[in-house]
């Protein structure tokens, strides 16, 4: 999508995937202070381990706590996080007005994070819900100080079937080796009444979450505007220039359905 992009608006660049180990995250990061380039994405599991490797982080970075976009600029590596605004840009497409809105966020890992920050700075409440209770507890904490935010426990029935959003950041129903994409993070029979239903998973494009609830006659989306408008701002943060968010989508859509 970023070189659909680069081809777009007449750039001439290019945009390579590279596999990085743990162990070799240190030096990739030098590489790019000696490299002719714009800047990079960081993806799992490195979006922790290269904070300390950088010389700046923006707010949204430090606000999240993970970075998924490098900038380099007059020679200084800097560390942004655009998946929070990708994630607020993919409600907009979505028609989704966040202000005084009830969210449910199930899961508490990386993704939840830049999530419940779109979520709460949209101006929504927040309820958590994780397989592991400890972990949206610590999210919650970490997040209080953006707006209204709790752990799921008890309620859970409840402020499912009362939400305005349910989203999904756990992996799973992700089409991926060891997941069985036929699973819904939602016990049979459970879903939000009226709510639009979103899953940041975007393989399968559809997954047994977003099946179940348009059987139900819910609005859905999936991780797809997600990762397209991340994408997108990354790539603004990298070349000062706006890039056709269609383009992109279409380039990414093109690469998933094959
Ligand atoms: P990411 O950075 O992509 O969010 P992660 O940090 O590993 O990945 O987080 C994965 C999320 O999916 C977590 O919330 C995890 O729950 P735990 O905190 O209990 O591990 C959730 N998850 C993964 N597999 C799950 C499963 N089978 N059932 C419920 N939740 C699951």
């Amino acid at each position: 999508m970023h070189n659909a992009a680069f081809k777009n608006l007449g750039l001439d660049g290019f945009y390579e995937a590279r596999d990085i180990s743990p162990e070799s995250l240190a030096q990739a990061v030098k590489d790019l202070r000696r490299e002719t380039v714009l800047g990079a994405n960081v993806s799992v599991p490195h979006k922790l381990a290269v904070m300390p490797l950088l010389d700046e982080l923006s707010e949204e970075a430090k606000a999240v706590g993970a970075v998924n976009t490098v900038v380099k600029r007059h020679g200084a590596l800097l560390g942004h996080n655009t998946d929070a605004k990708g994630y607020a840009r993919a409600l907009e497409q979505a028609a989704f007005d966040l202000q005084g809105k009830r969210a449910v966020l199930l899961g508490a890992g990386g993704a939840a994070r830049a999530v419940a920050y779109a979520l709460l700075r949209g101006g929504s409440s927040l309820q958590i819900y994780n397989r592991t209770p400890q972990k949206a507890h610590a999210l919650a904490t970490d997040f209080a100080r953006y707006g209204e935010v709790n752990v799921l426990t008890d309620a859970f029935k409840s402020a499912i079937k009362n939400c305005h959003l349910l989203v999904n950041t756990t992996s799973v129903g992700m089409e991926v080796a060891g997941h069985d994409p036929d699973l819904s993070p939602l016990p049979d029979g459970l879903l939000p009444a009226h709510a639009l239903v979103s899953d940041i998973v975007y393989k399968p494009a559809k997954t047994r979450l977003l099946r179940d609830a348009e059987a139900k006659g819910l609005s859905t989306q999936n991780g797809l505007p997600m990762l397209v408008y991340q994408g997108a701002e990354s790539f603004k943060l990298w070349t000062g220039q706006a890039p056709d968010a269609d383009v992109m989508f279409r380039a990414a859509q093109q690469v998933l359905e094959n």
